[in-house]
């Protein structure tokens, strides 16, 4: 393998994208970003902080930065791991990352950490946008159902109990609003390699991806 390496991985919601991730980030011991995580937390400064003005979102972040630390996320030195997570922010989360002003924010962000680190990076316009030039295109997709399912399992382990007809159509309507959106819409990269992920565990999706990363030269 070669010694810097981009790594991108797409996909819709609950495609495994940040689960398979983390893994394969820890297998390659390379950085790993969960750009989810960073729209999510502009979601929830919005919601705190009442305002759907860019400016004053992006202000906010300027004085409290979005960091990682092993699996938690901060807004300045508040731990949003959880909360991040909520109904609220989930189905607030498209309408905030379609605004223009906030993804150039955060695309400037995610370059930035990415620096000329090894990398691997989860989300909706990694491959077309935030690194076009990644040595390694993933676009993860699944069953709607499927991904529902998963939803449902993860949310009763972190102690939730939710309705997988709520889940399929919130969803839905997530990847739609996404993928219809007119700045980086969620789409596969010309050179993406679409993974069909329903059926298979998650051993599978780590070992297809790791099995591509071994062939980069
Ligand atoms: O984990 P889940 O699939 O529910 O979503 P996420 O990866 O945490 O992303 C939450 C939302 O952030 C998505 O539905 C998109 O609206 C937005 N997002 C985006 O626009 N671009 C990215 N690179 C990552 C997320
Ligand atoms: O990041 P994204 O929203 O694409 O998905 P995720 O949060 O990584 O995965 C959602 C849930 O599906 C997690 O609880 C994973 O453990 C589970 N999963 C699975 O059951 N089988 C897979 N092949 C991938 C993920």
């Amino acid at each position: 393998m070669k010694k810097n390496i981009q790594i991108a991985i797409d996909g819709p919601a609950s495609s495994g994208k940040s689960t398979v991730a983390k893994i394969i980030a820890n297998d390659l011991a390379i950085i790993y970003l969960d750009t989810g995580a960073m729209y999510r937390s502009a979601t929830l400064v919005s919601i705190e902080e009442q305002t759907k003005n860019s400016i004053e979102i992006i202000d906010y972040l300027k004085d409290n930065p979005i960091s990682f630390e092993k699996t938690s996320v901060f807004i300045g030195n508040r731990d949003v791991t959880e909360v991040i997570r909520d109904n609220e922010v989930t189905s607030n989360v498209s309408e905030i990352s379609a605004i223009p002003e906030i993804r150039k924010f955060m695309v400037s962000e995610q370059r930035r950490i990415a620096g000329s680190s090894s990398i691997i990076m989860d989300g909706r316009d990694i491959a077309t946008v935030v690194l076009p030039n990644a040595d390694l295109k993933i676009f993860l997709i699944a069953d709607v159902e499927e991904r529902a399912q998963r939803r449902y399992k993860e949310n009763i382990k972190r102690g939730i109990e939710s309705d997988l007809g709520y889940l399929i159509e919130e969803i839905a309507t997530r990847d739609k609003y996404d993928s219809t959106r007119e700045v980086s819409p969620l789409k596969p990269a010309e050179d993406s390699i679409i993974f069909d992920t329903t059926g298979k565990s998650i051993e599978e999706v780590v070992a297809f991806i790791e099995n591509k990363a071994k062939e980069l030269k």
